[in-house]
């Protein structure tokens, strides 16, 4: 949680709403999240039952409390809720739409850390996503499908299989325990901890994931699966999850991941969690790949260098360095596509300053937007990805590639495991490389309309 709206709740605190408002400007999904409270830390045990389709949850979440709460509310969506206990005593608890709001029996003063215990049951069931609103193919969350399931949440699916406080400035360690029968097994983010027989034909799988991670970027899947593994030079060990139905072919594009595992972690800096992992889903209606958080999701037919490239690469930026706001996504989605653009070039600087002039035609000729964008259905749009991938370009080409490097090797370390906004990296950039045109020129491309000038070649001093 960041120390400013710490800051905000606390004062709040004083004048004592009991559940807290939602964050005020540029939220884009206004109904979820709680700022009233900051969750340290998920324990999820799962049981998982494909068919029939039913999960049976025990979350413990440890909780700070940002200011008096005489309740609070957590996202869930579906599922019967069984039961409800805040340090081991049982509450009070109502269904409000997708909310679960929780009444302790006397209310938890502001700082006082807590757990709360809530055991659920249900039909998982996605939800809308709303970057597609009215859509209803567009679905988020946890889904079923053929032999086994899978859960994909971003921006706000969480709730579809456990109680969050879905926002993406409110990062947590996650535990995640999936227990399936044989033959399937069950794969979540981070590292395999333990597997242990449950029963005769039940186990259990219990994953860590030690770094905070935010709520959208935390998976669960449940199919039969091959894994391969490897360790990367740095040390890094890699999973690479497929089924039978994974493309033989494909398993080279995936474990190419490998050398840029190498590549990208001279370039930017350590890789920022302790494995890195890929899992297919064979799921024909799923058409893009996410970068959940240390365990990358990809449809079939996706072992393409580019998107192996960027779903790594989010690793750094996306997932330890995340957006505090979801308007901001470009420090995600604009590093990505950069670093997928540059990798296949990076030892032929030509080719790469072609292909972005090329991206920059297009920018241009589309009248493309800032990369900061207005509203949650243009999250996903070229202005996050294409625009935020030529505003670091721009970058470049005004401070050359060594200060460049300087400045994206800051901004990786210095925000291991935050959350951060645009305004954060106008500082860093402007810090590090001391020139005062960096910062109007990032306000430009970052919140101004027009596509301004792309700075030539001959900026650049290696
Ligand atoms: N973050 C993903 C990527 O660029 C894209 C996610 C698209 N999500 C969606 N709900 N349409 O790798
Ligand atoms: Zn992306």
């Amino acid at each position: 949680m960041p120390i400013s709206k710490t800051a905000a709740a606390l004062a709040t605190a004083l004048s004592l709403a009991t559940i807290a408002p939602a964050s005020a400007i540029d939220d884009f999904f206004p109904e979820f999240g709680n700022e009233g409270i900051d969750v340290l830390h998920y324990d999820l045990a799962l049981d998982v039952k494909v068919s029939p389709h039913v999960l049976t949850g025990r979350a413990t979440l440890d909780i700070v409390a940002l200011q008096q709460l005489s309740s609070f509310t957590l996202d869930l969506a579906g599922f019967d809720v069984l039961r409800v206990r805040i340090n081991g005593t049982p509450a009070a608890f109502s269904r409000v739409g997708d909310k679960l709001e929780i009444t302790p029996a006397s209310p938890i003063q502001p700082q006082r850390r807590f757990k709360v215990v809530i055991v659920y049951r249900g039909e998982p069931t996605p939800i809308q996503d709303p970057t597609a609103p009215g859509d209803p193919d567009y679905l988020l969350g946890w889904f079923k499908y053929q032999t086994g399931t899978y859960a994909l949440s971003e921006p706000v699916g969480a709730s579809t299989f456990y109680p969050a406080n879905d926002e993406p400035d409110d990062k947590a360690t996650f535990r995640i325990a999936v227990t399936a029968e044989r033959p399937l097994i069950g794969v979540a983010n981070g590292a395999p901890q333990s597997i242990r027989a449950v029963s005769n034909n039940r186990r259990e799988f219990v994953w860590e994931m030690d770094e905070p991670m935010t709520t959208w970027l935390a998976t669960v899947h449940v199919n039969r699966y091959a894994v391969r593994q490897d360790v990367s030079a740095t040390g890094i060990p890699l999973r690479l999850y497929t089924t039978n139905a994974t493309p033989r072919a494909d398993i080279a594009g995936y474990e190419a991941v490998k050398g840029m595992l190498e590549w990208m972690t001279a370039y930017v800096g350590p890789y920022p969690f302790d494995s890195y992992g890929q899992i297919v889903v064979d799921d024909p209606a799923l058409y893009y790949a996410l970068e959940t958080q240390a365990m990358s999701t990809f449809p079939v037919g996706a072992a393409y260098q580019s998107i192996v490239t960027h779903e790594l690469a989010h690793q750094w930026f996306g997932n330890s360095v995340s957006v505090k706001e979801w308007r901001d996504l470009w420090l995600a989605e604009g590093f990505a596509t950069y670093f997928e653009v540059l990798f296949p070039h990076r030892y032929n600087t030509r080719a790469f300053e072609a292909e972005m002039q090329g991206l920059y035609n297009f920018a241009v000729r589309t009248n493309l937007g800032s990369a900061v964008v207005e509203r949650g259905d243009q999250i996903f749009s070229n202005r996050t990805y294409v625009r935020g991938a030529l505003t670091l370009f721009a970058l470049r080409q005004t401070v050359g590639e060594s200060v460049f490097k300087r400045i994206v090797r800051a901004w990786a370390s210095q925000n291991v495991n935050g959350s951060v906004t645009s305004a954060d990296f106008i500082d860093t950039a402007e810090a590090i490389s001391g020139n005062p045109d960096v910062r109007p020129l990032l306000d430009a491309w970052i919140f101004q309309q027009p596509v301004p000038p792309l700075p030539g070649a001959s900026a650049i001093a290696a």
